[in-house]
C-alpha cells in the first residue's frame, strides 16, 4: 500500500490495491476536508479476476466499488495514454498521464565501474573472463590501461540481457528461437557479426525446463547464462549491456513493462515484443526495436551488431534518443502534470 498524506490538504493514493484503501482514503478525505487524488496503475478488480474468475461475484462487487470510489476522487493520474482513454470510456474518469520513471538506482556507469562489476561476475561465471589468462587487469570485455583507466576490448562479444519470470506471459521460446537463428546465421555467413553473450535473470516456474534446453544447445557463437545477481548488481549489469530484450506482453495493454523503463534509466536500448500501447515507451527505429516474432528479433540483432563493436551508429542513435525521451517524458512531468492537480 503506497499512500501519502500531503499536508492533509490532499491525499494521494496508488491504485491498486483498491480494497480497502480507496474507501479508507475517501472517508479520511471527507472528514479532513482534503482532496483525494488517485494514481491509477491498473484496475484492482482485473487483478482479482486473475485469481478468481471474471464472473465471480466478488470480482463484480470489487469492480463496482472501484468505479464508485474512483468517480468520487477529485483528481486522477495514470501511467499511459491508453489507460487515460480507458478510464474515460469505462467510467467517465478524467486522468492526467504520468509515465512511470525508473528509480535512481538505474543510471549509467563509468568504464571503471563497469570493469569492477564484470570482474566480480567473473568469479561465478567464466563467460566474463578473458579467454587467454585470468589476470585482474583484464576481463573478456575490458582491459585496464597503464594509467588505470579502463577500455572496452575491440574483439569482445556483444552482451545482451533479458529478465523474465518464466511464465506464459513472457514466452521465452521467442528469444530462444531468435538466438538459434542468430547462431545458424553466423555459422553460415561468417559475416561481421560478433558472438553473443546473453544473460537471463529472474526466477520462475519454467526456468529449469528452459535451462535444460539451453544446456543441450551446442552453440559456437551464442552463450546463455542465467546468473543469480545481488539486488544491487542488476542495475549495474544493465549499464554494462549493449542491448536489452523485453519479451513481456501486457495483455490488457494499459500499462508498460517496468523492466524497459529501468533499462531506459541506464540508457540501454531495447528490443521489445510489441503490444498495443508499447509505442508510448519504445518507438521502432527511434529509441529501440519493436518485434513481433523470433525472425524479426534475430534481424534486429543483426542490424544492431553489424560490425560491432567498431560500428555502433544505430545503438548510439538509440542511446541519444533515449536521453531526449527521458528528459521530455520524465524529468518535467511532475511539475507540468502533477503539480497543477494540487493547486
Ligand atoms: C486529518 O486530520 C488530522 C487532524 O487534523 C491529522 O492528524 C491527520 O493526519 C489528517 N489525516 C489526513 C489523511 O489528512
Ligand atoms: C510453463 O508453465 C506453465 C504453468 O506452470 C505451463 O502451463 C506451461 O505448459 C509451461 N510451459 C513450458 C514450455 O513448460
Ligand atoms: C504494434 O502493434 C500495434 C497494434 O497493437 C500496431 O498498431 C503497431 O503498428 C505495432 N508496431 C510495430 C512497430 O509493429
Amino acid at each position: 500500500m503506497a499512500w501519502r498524506v500531503d499536508a492533509s490538504e490532499f491525499i494521494l493514493v496508488q491504485n491498486p490495491p483498491c480494497i480497502p484503501t480507496l474507501a479508507v482514503c475517501l472517508i479520511m478525505s471527507v472528514f479532513n476536508g482534503s482532496k483525494l487524488v488517485i494514481d491509477w496503475h491498473n484496475y484492482g478488480y482485473s487483478i482479482l479476476a486473475l485469481s478468481l474468475n471474471k464472473n465471480h461475484l466478488l470480482v463484480k462487487i470489487a469492480k463496482r466499488y472501484e468505479e464508485i470510489f474512483g468517480q468520487l476522487s477529485s483528481g486522477n493520474l495514470c501511467v499511459t495514454n491508453a489507460m487515460k482513454n480507458d478510464l474515460k470510456k469505462r467510467w467517465h474518469i478524467c486522468a492526467e498521464v504520468m509515465h512511470d520513471r525508473p528509480s535512481a538506482r538505474f543510471k549509467q556507469l563509468t568504464n571503471e565501474e563497469k570493469h569492477q562489476l564484470i570482474t566480480k561476475l567473473m568469479k561465478t561465471h567464466t563467460e566474463f573472463s578473458a579467454v587467454s589468462e585470468s589476470d585482474e587487469q583484464q576481463t573478456r570485455f575490458t582491459v585496464v590501461n597503464s594509467d588505470d583507466s579502463v577500455s572496452f576490448k575491440h574483439d569482445r562479444p556483444a552482451l545482451i540481457i533479458s529478465s523474465t519470470s518464466w511464465t506464459d506471459d513472457e514466452d521465452f521460446s521467442v528469444l530462444l528461437h531468435a538466438l538459434q537463428m542468430y547462431e545458424d546465421y553466423v555459422c553460415g555467413e561468417n559475416g561481421d557479426l560478433p558472438d553473443l553473450l546473453c544473460a537471463i535473470t529472474g526466477k520462475g516456474p519454467n526456468k529449469s525446463y528452459y535451462q535444460k534446453i539451453i544446456a543441450s544447445k551446442n552453440w559456437k557463437h551464442v552463450q546463455v547464462i542465467t546468473p543469480w545477481l545481488e539486488a544491487e548488481d542488476y542495475p549495474k549489469l544493465l549499464a554494462c549491456v549493449d542491448l536489452g530484450v523485453s519479451i513481456k506482453k501486457k495483455k490488457k495493454g494499459l500499462d508498460l513493462p517496468m523492466k524497459v523503463v529501468d533499462m531506459f534509466g541506464c540508457c540501454l536500448p531495447v528490443a521489445a515484443i510489441n503490444f498495443s500501447c508499447l509505442n508510448e515507451l519504445v518507438q521502432e527505429g527511434v529509441n529501440g526495436f519493436v518485434f513481433e516474432d523470433s525472425l524479426e528479433l534475430c534481424e534486429q540483432f543483426q542490424q544492431a551488431f553489424a560490425d560491432f563493436p567498431h560500428n555502433q551508429d544505430l545503438l548510439n542513435k538509440f542511446r541519444s534518443n533515449i536521453k531526449q525521451f527521458r528528459e521530455r517524458t520524465w524529468n518535467n512531468a511532475w511539475d507540468e502534470i502533477v503539480l497543477p492537480l494540487f493547486k
